[in-house]
C-alpha cells in the first residue's frame, strides 16, 4: 500500500495544469471497438483507471501504445469477446465494452463490474436499454457473469427513468452502428458525454443533442479512425480551486473551463472563494476572507456535481456557521467524513426530508444502504489538525489530502492508489506548488 506524508500549514501558490478528464478518456478507448482503424487520442491522463481500461481493452486485443499522454489504439475485426474476471472486476467502467461489443461482433461476456458482486446494480439501467435495442442479456450469479447475444442491434426510442452518465454514453456506443434510429429521452447532459459524442461524430457517427435531455443516433454501416484531444477534467479543476482556499494560498489554474463549471463557481462565490479570470482558459483562485457557510445538494448536470461534493465539505469545516449537503446522486459517499472528524471537523449525518425519495434519488431506491444517510451537516469553522487517515474512493482521497495539507502537522494518508485513479502526478504538482507531500511505500 502507498502512502503519503504530507507536511502541512503551507499556503499553496503557483500555477497548475490541470489534465485530461479521466471520465471522458475512458469511454474514448471503449470506442477503439467500434472500428478497425487507428485511433489517436491526445491529452489522455496517465491514470490508474485509464491503464485498468487498457488493460481490459488487451485482454480483447486490442492493440495500443501509451506515450507521454497520446494513445494510439485500434482494435480491429479479431477482438475477442470474453473480458477475463481478473481485468474486468478491477474498473466498474469495464462493463462499457458491452455495448460496442454487442453493436460490432453481437456477443459479449462481461464479468459484473467492482463493487459488491450481487445483482444487476448498477448496470441495470444499461441493460434495460440494450435489451430494447435487440439485445438478450443475462446474469449468472453462479459465475458473476453477464452474457449478451444480439444477432444485429436495432434503433429504438429509449427513456432513461433515472439519469445515468455512463448509461446514456454505453446506449450511444452501442447505438452508432445499430441499424435504424434511436432516440434516448431523460439522457444524460454532462459535458464529458458531448466529448464522447464530438470524438464518435468525428469517427463518422451521426449523433445529435436534439432536445434537453434527449440525443438522437442515426445508426451508419461502419466507423473510421479519426485524431481527437480530450477535453480537461472539471473534477481537477475544483479540486484545486478548493486546494487553494483550504490553505489560504492562490492557485493560477491552466485549462480552465469555467463555462463548464457555472454551478460550482456560483456557489464558489457566493461562499467567498477569490476567482480571478486571466483569460478563457486560466482562472486564478485564491483566499480572500473568511468563509461563509452554505446548504448544497449535488444534482445531474447542469446542477452541483457529486464529485465535488467532498472537496466541498472540506471547505465547509473552514466556513463560519453550519453547512449542509444534501447527496442525491449516490447511496453512500460520505466516506470521508469520519476521516475529517479525526482531525477536529464537526459533522453530523442527517436525513434531509424528501417527499418521496424513492423516485427523488438519483440511485436505485433498493440499493439504499441501511442505517446510511444522505445529508452531512458541518460546523464551522475549525483549525483542522494532523492525523493518520485512509482513503476509500478517488474523491474522497483527494479530499484527505488537502484536509492534511491545510491542517497544521505531519498527516500520513493511507491508500493513496485510490488518489492515483483520478489525478495524474498528484503529489509532483501540488509539490511544485509549495506543498509537504512525500510518497512513501509500505510493505
Ligand atoms: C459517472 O458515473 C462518473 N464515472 C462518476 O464519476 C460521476 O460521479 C457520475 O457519473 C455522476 O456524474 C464515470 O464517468 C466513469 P450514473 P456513473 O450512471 O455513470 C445509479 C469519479 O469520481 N445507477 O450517472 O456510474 C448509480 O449507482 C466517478 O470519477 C444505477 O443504479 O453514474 C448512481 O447511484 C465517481 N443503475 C446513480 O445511479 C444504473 O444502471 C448515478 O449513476 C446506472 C446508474
Amino acid at each position: 500500500m502507498q502512502t503519503f506524508e504530507i507536511t502541512g500549514g503551507t499556503p499553496l501558490l503557483g500555477t497548475i495544469e490541470v489534465g485530461g478528464a479521466k471520465n471522458v478518456a475512458l469511454k474514448l478507448l471503449v470506442a477503439s471497438l467500434l472500428t478497425d482503424d487507428e485511433l489517436i487520442i491526445h491529452n489522455v491522463p496517465k491514470l490508474r483507471d485509464v491503464l485498468f481500461m487498457l488493460d481490459v481493452l488487451k485482454s480483447l486485443g486490442v492493440k495500443e501504445s501509451f506515450v507521454g499522454n497520446t494513445v494510439r489504439i485500434q482494435g480491429g475485426a479479431n477482438v475477442a469477446t470474453t473480458v477475463p474476471l481478473e481485468v474486468g472486476a478491477r474498473l466498474r467502467t469495464s462493463s462499457m465494452v458491452l455495448g460496442p461489443m454487442l453493436a460490432r461482433f453481437g456477443e459479449a461476456k462481461l464479468p459484473n463490474p467492482g463493487g459488491c458482486r450481487i445483482g444487476a446494480r448498477p448496470i441495470d439501467r444499461h441493460i434495460e436499454g440494450l435489451k430494447k435495442m435487440g439485445a438478450t442479456i443475462s446474469y449468472h450469479s453462479d459465475d458473476g457473469y453477464f452474457y449478451g447475444v444480439a444477432k444485429k442491434l436495432t434503433g429504438a426510442d429509449i427513456t432513461f427513468e433515472k439519469n445515468t452518465h455512463t448509461g446514456t454514453e454505453t446506449l450511444i456506443l452501442a447505438a452508432v452502428l445499430a441499424s435504424g434510429k434511436t432516440i434516448l429521452r431523460n439522457a444524460a447532459s454532462e459535458v464529458e458525454v458531448d466529448d464522447l459524442i464530438g470524438f464518435l461524430n468525428s469517427m463518422g457517427a451521426r449523433i445529435q443533442r436534439t432536445a434537453e435531455n434527449e440525443i438522437t443516433i442515426d445508426g451508419v454501416e461502419s466507423l473510421h479512425g479519426s485524431e481527437y484531444t480530450v477535453m480537461p477534467d472539471r473534477n481537477e479543476e475544483v479540486t484545486f480551486a478548493i486546494a487553494a482556499v483550504v490553505t489560504k494560498g492562490d492557485l493560477t489554474i491552466k485549462n480552465s473551463q469555467r463555462n463548464n463549471l457555472e454551478s460550482f463557481i456560483q456557489k464558489f462565490s457566493q461562499v467567498g472563494g477569490g476567482i480571478e479570470e486571466i483569460d478563457d482558459k486560466t482562472t486564478r483562485y485564491y483566499y480572500k476572507e473568511p468563509l461563509k457557510a452554505s446548504d448544497i445538494m449535488t444534482q445531474r448536470y447542469p446542477g452541483f456535481m457529486t464529485d465535488w461534493q467532498a472537496p466541498w465539505a472540506l471547505l465547509m469545516t473552514q466556513s463560519e456557521g453550519v453547512s449542509t449537503l444534501h447527496e442525491t446522486v449516490f447511496e453512500s459517499r460520505f466516506s470521508y467524513v469520519s476521516e475529517l472528524k479525526k482531525m477536529g471537523a464537526v459533522i453530523e449525518f442527517y436525513t434531509p426530508k424528501v417527499a418521496d425519495p424513492e423516485k427523488f434519488y438519483n440511485f436505485n431506491w433498493d440499493d439504499k444502504v441501511e442505517g446510511y444517510f444522505q445529508g452531512i451537516r458541518i460546523t464551522g469553522p475549525t483549525a483542522l489538525h494532523n492525523a493518520v487517515l485512509s482513503i476509500d474512493d478517488l474523491r474522497a482521497g483527494a479530499t484527505l489530502v488537502l484536509a492534511a495539507l491545510s491542517a497544521n502537522g505531519q498527516s500520513y494518508v493511507h491508500g493513496v492508489e485510490q488518489v492515483d485513479r483520478g489525478y495524474e502526478k498528484i503529489e509532483k504538482r501540488l509539490s511544485r506548488v509549495g506543498a509537504h507531500i512525500k510518497r512513501i511505500e509500505e510493505e
